[in-house]
C-alpha cells in the first residue's frame, strides 16, 4: 500500500523585510545576504499573527478541498511553542471546527519535528488505511537583533494531508536517521530568542547529513544515482548548497547544483520557517519546471540539538493536477513591505507574556490572534 502526501498548502505572514533594506541600514554588502546566505527577504509576523494563525490558514485551504471527517489525528510540529502544556494544534482544531473524535498533539525537536510528525502520520495510516492525518509544521524564526541569525529570520506554515493512495508523494518505507547530542542551537524557556553557535551548527548539520545518508544506505542499499532531486532543510538556502557539496565529496561523486536549485525558490523569500522549511522546499520543487512523475526525491530533515532524517518519496503520476498550493508566489508578492526601522520596531515590540493584552488589528489572513484574557490566548476568524 502506498502512503504519503495527498495534498498540501502553505501560509506565511502579513509583512516582509527585504534584505537590501537591512544591508543598507547596517552597512553590509548585500552580496553577503543574497550570495553568502542565499536569502533575499524574510516574512515578518504582524502582532496578530502567530504559529496558530498561519497553521489554521494553510489547513483551512487544504480542508476546503478534502473530507475533514476522515481526519483522525492532527500533528502540529513547531519550535515556536505558545504554551508549555496545551498543544497549538488544539487551537487549530477548534478554529477549523474539526470533529471531537480526533487525537491532537504537538511535536518538538527543533526544525526536525515536522518530519517526525509526517512519519508518525504515515505509520498511523499503515495501520488504519481509511484514516487521514493532518500534519502541520508552523514556525516563526525570531533571532536577537544584530546577531548572525537576524538576516536568516522568517516565518511560515505548511499543512499536509497524509493518506493511503496519495495524489502527490508516496513516502517510501525505511529512512536514515541520526541523533547526536550537540549544543548548536537551543531556546531555554525564559528566552524569546534562541542561543546559536552558528559555525558549530553548520558543522553539526553537515555531520548529520552524512550520518543520516550512511544509515539510509545501510538500511536500504540505496545508491545516490537512485535519487532524482535532493531537498535539504534550508535555514538559509546556502546551507543546502553546502550540505549537497559535502555529500558529493563524501561519496566521491559529482552532484550538480541543478539537483537542488528549484527547491530553494520560496525559502529565499520566506526566510527560515524551521519545521516548515523542508516542506516549502518540497512545494517549490514540485512546482518547478521538471516533470517529476515517477521520480524519486531525497529529503533531508535536520533539527539542531540534533536529530535528523534522510528519507525518500516517489512523486505520483498526475501530481501536478493535485497541487493546489499555486498561490505561493502570489501570497509572497502580496506581503506588505516594512522599512528596516519599522521591522526593528515590531521586532522589539514583541509581547511574550500572558498578561491581559489586546493585539493591534493588522492581518487580513483568515484567522487572527486577538490577544490574551485571563492568561488564555484568544483567536478569531477575520
Ligand atoms: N558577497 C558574497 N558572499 C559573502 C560576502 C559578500 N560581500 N560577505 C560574506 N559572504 C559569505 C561568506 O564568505 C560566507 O560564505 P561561506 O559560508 O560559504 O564561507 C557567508 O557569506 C556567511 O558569512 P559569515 O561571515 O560566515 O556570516 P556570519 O558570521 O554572519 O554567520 C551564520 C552566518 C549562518 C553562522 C549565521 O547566519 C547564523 O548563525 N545563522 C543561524 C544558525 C543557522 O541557521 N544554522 C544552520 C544550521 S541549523
Amino acid at each position: 500500500m502506498k502512503i504519503g502526501i495527498h495534498d498540501l498548502d502553505v501560509a506565511t505572514t502579513h509583512f516582509v523585510l527585504k534584505l537590501d533594506s537591512m544591508a543598507e541600514a547596517l552597512g553590509v554588502d548585500p552580496g553577503k545576504y543574497h550570495m553568502g546566505l542565499g536569502q533575499d527577504e524574510f516574512s515578518v509576523p504582524a502582532p496578530d499573527e502567530d504559529v496558530v494563525t498561519m497553521a489554521a490558514e494553510a489547513a483551512t485551504r487544504l480542508l476546503s478541498r478534502n473530507d475533514a471527517s476522515k481526519i483522525r489525528m492532527v500533528l502540529f510540529a513547531t519550535e515556536t511553542g505558545i504554551d508549555q502544556s496545551k498543544a497549538a494544534g488544539v487551537f487549530v482544531h477548534g478554529l477549523l471546527g474539526l470533529p471531537n473524535a480526533v487525537r491532537t498533539v504537538e511535536f518538538k525537536q527543533a526544525c526536525y519535528s515536522g518530519t517526525a510528525a509526517l512519519q508518525t502520520a504515515v505509520n498511523h495510516v499503515a495501520r488504519y488505511p481509511e484514516d487521514q492525518v493532518l500534519v502541520i509544521a508552523s514556525d516563526i524564526a525570531r533571532y536577537a537583533v544584530d546577531s548572525g541569525g537576524e538576516p536568516t529570520q522568517g516565518a511560515g506554515a505548511v499543512a499536509m494531508l497524509i493518506a493511503a493512495d496519495p495524489s502527490i508523494l508516496e513516502i517510501e518505507p525505511d529512512s536514515g536517521v541520526y541523533t547526536a547530542d550537540v549544543n548548536d542551537f537551543w531556546r531555554p524557556n525564559d528566552s524569546s530568542t534562541p542561543f546559536v553557535e552558528g559555525k558549530l551548527s553548520l558543522d553539526a548539520y553537515m555531520d548529520a547529513t552524512l550520518g543520516a545518508w550512511d544509515d539510509l544506505v545501510a538500511r536500504r542499499g540505496i545508491e545516490i544515482s537512485d535519487i532524482h532531486r535532493f531537498l535539504h532543510h534550508q535555514p538559509f538556502t546556502k546551507m543546502a548548497r553546502k550540505a549537497h557539496a559535502k555529500l558529493a565529496e563524501h561519496l566521491g561523486v559529482e552532484l550538480g547544483a541543478d539537483l537542488i536549485e528549484e527547491s530553494m525558490t520560496y525559502n529565499r523569500r520566506v526566510g527560515n520557517s524551521y519545521t516548515a522549511s523542508l516542506y516549502f522546499g518540497l512545494v517549490a520543487q514540485l512546482q518547478g519546471n521538471d516533470d517529476l512523475a515517477g521520480k524519486r526525491l531525497g529529503l533531508f530533515s535536520y533539527g539542531s540539538g540534533s536529530v535528523s532524517e534522510f528519507f525518500t518519496g516517489i512523486v505520483q503520476p498526475g501530481y501536478a493536477e493535485h497541487l493546489h498550493a499555486d498561490n505561493v508566489a502570489e501570497s509572497l508578492d502580496s506581503r506588505v513591505e516594512l522599512s528596516f526601522e519599522e521591522y526593528r520596531e515590531r521586532h522589539n515590540a514583541y509581547v511574550g507574556s500572558s498578561d491581559n493584552n489586546e493585539t493591534e488589528k493588522v492581518t487580513d489572513a483568515p484567522f487572527r490572534f486577538s490577544g490574551v484574557i485571563d492568561h488564555v490566548r484568544q483567536y478569531e476568524a477575520n
